[in-house]
């Protein structure tokens, strides 16, 4: 028997940036999907997330049309593996599903290194990517599987959703990231994400490239939807940038400020905000020990994540019903 870990994520600031190039500051988290199996020559994998079994036949035929949304990621997966290998086993989970901490791209992952996965790690988060794409029809950037594939225990990642790639930097002393989700379970494909990407891409090819536009360029924009969304691009990667220097020097006022401008750009600029996730960060906000907090991830519900001093993190945690996330290693496979 031979076990997959892939962690869930958090993303201390940078969202809704990724899809046009941009940066984002995520770290894996200590929830995660587990997978277990041993080889075969054809796939029969159970999820405690679904009551079905993905059964298929390698190399994969095409999916029927009304094949669960289970059965249409394991088919993804398998069909983008240049040489996918069988697998009967079962993914469990302790990231609940939906709720804004990449459930889905961690089963993805989890499912790449189950049917034998071999490259590199940025492979792996294409791959993910792309398979998430064609099972879900969402047209999701790579932060999640950036976060997901480049965790490392005790650090968060500048990840760089054009370079593909993640830079470690370690978690400041003294602080610890709070988890509280809003309630609202959502799939992103019943969400305005595809809408909000499409909105980015027409802004920022009216600004020219997002390492050269300037909030100027930004407030230039004719269409107002367009000019918000182009603002909300531009100065949200600045302060991704603000954020690693502040976590660096373990500047964690800084931090905290940045993380809640961040919010009101996702809320006002960016429009993927709702009114519990603004109320959770007010409260958040207002008490003592939280340096900041803001949505995490793609909004439209989802979870709110707080920068709080360690002191204070446990009873944050128990008053808003949240729990204490800690910066864990990525995705790998157990030996
Ligand atoms: C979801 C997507 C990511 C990213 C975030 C918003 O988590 O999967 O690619 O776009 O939303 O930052």
């Amino acid at each position: 028997m031979t076990l997959v870990v892939a962690p869930g994520r958090v993303n201390i600031i940078g969202d809704h940036t990724d899809y046009v190039g941009g940066l984002a500051m995520p770290c894996a988290i200590d929830l995660a999907v587990t997978a277990s199996f041993d080889r075969a020559p054809d796939i029969h994998l159970t999820s405690d997330a679904t009551a079905e079994p993905a059964v298929l036949t390698l190399p994969p035929s095409p999916v029927v049309d009304d094949a669960t949304t289970w059965t249409r990621l394991v088919h993804a997966v398998a069909k983008l593996l240049p040489a996918a290998k069988g697998a009967h086993g079962r993914l469990t989970t302790t990231l609940p599903i939906g709720a804004g901490l990449s459930s889905s791209a961690a089963c993805t992952i989890a499912l790449a290194l189950t049917l034998g996965f071999e490259g590199e790690p940025r492979e792996l988060v294409l791959l993910a990517q792309q398979a998430e794409q064609d099972a879900t029809g969402v047209p999701c950037g790579a932060l999640d599987q950036l976060a997901i594939v480049f965790g490392q225990a005790g650090h968060v990642s500048v990840v760089d959703a054009s370079a593909v790639s993640a830079t470690p930097i370690p978690f400041p002393d003294g602080a610890r990231l709070v988890v509280v989700p809003s309630g609202h379970h959502r799939a992103l494909s019943e969400t305005p994400y595809a809408e909000r990407r499409r909105e980015a891409e027409r802004a920022m090819a009216e600004v020219g490239g997002i390492e050269q536009a300037t909030v100027t360029d930004a407030l230039s924009v004719p269409e107002p939807v367009l000019r918000r969304r182009a603002r909300h691009v531009i100065t949200e990667n600045a302060r991704v940038k603000e954020c690693a220097k502040a976590f660096a020097a373990n500047d964690l006022k800084t931090a905290g400020r940045l993380m809640l401008e961040s919010h009101t750009s996702l809320q006002k600029d960016a429009e993927v905000s709702t009114k519990d996730l603004n109320q959770l960060v007010d409260a958040l906000s207002s008490r003592k020990g939280v340096y900041g907090a803001r949505l995490t991830g793609a909004g439209f519900g989802g979870s709110v994540i707080a920068l709080v001093d360690e002191q204070s993190a446990g009873s944050v945690a128990e008053v808003f019903a949240g729990r204490v996330v800690v910066p864990s290693a990525g995705a790998h496979v157990k030996d």
